[in-house]
Parts: structure tokens; sequence; C-alpha cells
């Protein structure tokens, strides 16, 4: 371990269970010397098992729905003063589609399903930059990230209304980021991830056969939980200061790939 974010200050949101990305970067933070509060979902404390992660972490856990304001102010403030001070990194964990869940097709949506998985998969990004924003809670060259994924950029026809959701909260990055980073001297990015075998992931139509695919694909093969974890951390610490308003590929290289020997040799003839 490297001491890399020794005496920083976070909020980490979206540790539902141990395979949860979020999970393994409140571990690695942990490792690091931070030290941060845990939040997620009223309802997901009940499914989930993240107080298991708080023991483990020395860690406070506050409730908050990302989509209430009010709860968001709550976990902001009460985390400083849990913390003792102002915040210096904050993971945005959070996606869900109820259309993906309810099995609606992307061309037959119920838009109220569509409202609400935007409201929780980008909206609520908006919603804590604001309230964040709002509280000058951030310490000058703080770092926040949220996670996505490239079907922001390139088709993946299960990846349902999900990829419009994503595409969405990579521009709420860039725009927000703008006015973070002017008056409060704070960087905001999303770091766009492998397919990854967790909750979310595998509600995902067709999973196991997609991140074989991603797998055969990347050069690098796919980045596992974990590596996301310690790609977060570096921009957690302070050796990317001057990084912000981008979404940073995290997938092995997979999306600069157009084809692969591996996937190749499934279309040869010979
Ligand atoms: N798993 C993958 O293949 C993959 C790939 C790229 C990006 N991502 C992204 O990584 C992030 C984390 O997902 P994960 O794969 O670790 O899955 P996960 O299911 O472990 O995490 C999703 C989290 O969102 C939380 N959440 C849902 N609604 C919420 C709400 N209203 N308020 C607060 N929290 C809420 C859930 O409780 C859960 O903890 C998501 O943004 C996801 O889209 C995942």
């Amino acid at each position: 371990m490297y001491n890399l974010l020794k005496g920083k200050k976070g909020i980490i949101f979206g540790a539902l269970d141990s395979n949860s990305i979020a999970w393994k970067v409140a571990e690695r933070a942990h490792e690091e010397g931070a030290e941060f509060v845990l939040t997620n979902a009223p309802i997901a404390m009940r499914m989930g098992t993240i107080n298991q992660l708080a023991e483990q972490t020395g860690s406070q856990v506050i409730p908050a729905d990302a989509t209430s304001m009010e709860d968001l102010q709550n976990l902001v403030d009460k985390s400083m003063e849990i913390l003792g001070g102002k915040i210096d990194f904050v993971l945005h964990s959070i996606g869900m589609s109820v259309n993906v869940r309810k099995g609606n097709h992307y061309t037959d949506q119920n838009y109220d399903f569509t409202t609400k998985g935007w409201d929780v998969s980008a909206v609520s990004f908006h919603k804590v930059l604001n309230v964040l924003y709002n509280s000058n809670a951030m310490n000058e060259w703080g770092s926040i990230v949220a996670l996505t994924y490239m079907a922001a950029q390139r088709v993946f026809p299960d990846y349902n209304d999900m990829a419009d959701n994503k595409s969405y909260l990579e521009s709420i990055a860039r725009s927000f980021g703008y006015f973070f980073g002017r008056d409060q001297k704070v960087r905001v990015n999303t770091i766009s991830q492998s397919p990854t075998a967790t909750t979310a992931g595998q509600g995902v139509k067709g999973f196991d056969g997609f991140i074989r695919y991603a797998e055969e694909m990347s050069p690098l093969g796919n980045a596992t939980a974990l590596e996301c974890a310690d790609y977060t951390i570096s921009m957690f610490s302070d050796l990317t200061k001057k990084v912000s308003l981008q979404n940073l590929f995290h997938d092995g290289g997979f999306s600069n790939m157009g084809i692969s020997t591996k996937v190749m040799e499934n279309f040869s003839k010979e």
C-alpha cells in the first residue's frame, strides 16, 4: 500500500455487497489511509451487507436515496460532522433501470420507468454535485468520480435505457465539472468500466456472453472490480490533480478495438 489517501476524507455511494465496485473502492480507500462515510439507498440497507463493510473499514453508514435532495443534504452535513471537516473525494456508484428489471424492450419502454431510472442513474449525480457545490463541502483539489459504461458512446442493444442514462451522466460530469473546477478547484470525471459481475451488471440481459465477448476483444482482458477500485483510488489521489471533465476508459483497451484475432476465429472458415 502507498498511503495515497492518507488524511483524506470521502463519501462512497453504492456498496451493496462484496461484489459491488464501490465495496472494493471502500476497501482500497481504507488501505490507502482514507476515512469515509458509506451511503446507500434505505432499501439497500436491508438487502445488502453494508454494515459488515462499515465495521471492516471503521466507517459510519448514512442512508440516503440519491434522488432526494433532502437526504443528500443530510448526508453531506452529517459526513462533514463525522469526518471533522470538508470532503476530499466522492464516489457515485449508482445505477438502476426499471425497464431492464421489468424486461421491457428498449423500443417499447414504460416512460414512468424511464424517468425513474434516469433520475436514479443520471440526475442523482447532478443532485450530489449540486449539494456538494452549494454547501461548499469539498476541499480544494478534491476529486469526484462517477462510474459509467461505454454504451454511452456505442450501441449495446441489451443495455437498454441505461445507455441513454450513462450518456446523460457523462455530460453532467463535464458540464458541472466546469463550474466545480473554475469556482472550487475540484475535479469531476467518469470512469467507464469493463462489464463486471455485480448485482447491477448481471441485471443486463445476456450478461455472461457479453462479458466473455469483451474479454476476448480486449488486449488486456476485462478490468475487474478490484482493478477499477485501484484506478479510482489513483483518481482520488494527489497524483491526478489536473485531470478533469474526462470520461476515462478502464476496460483493458476494449473501447479502441475493431476486431481481435480471438473473436475473428469464430467467424473464419479455415
Ligand atoms: N457491473 C458492470 O458491468 C458495470 C460496468 C460499467 C459501469 N458500471 C457502473 O458501476 C456502478 C456500480 O454498479 P455495480 O456494478 O457495482 O453494481 P451494484 O448493484 O453493486 O451497485 C449499484 C448500486 O446502486 C445503488 N442504488 C440504486 N438506487 C439507488 C438510489 N436511489 N439511491 C442510492 N443508491 C442507489 C444500489 O443500492 C447499489 O448499491 C453503476 O453506476 C454501474 O452502472 C457497472
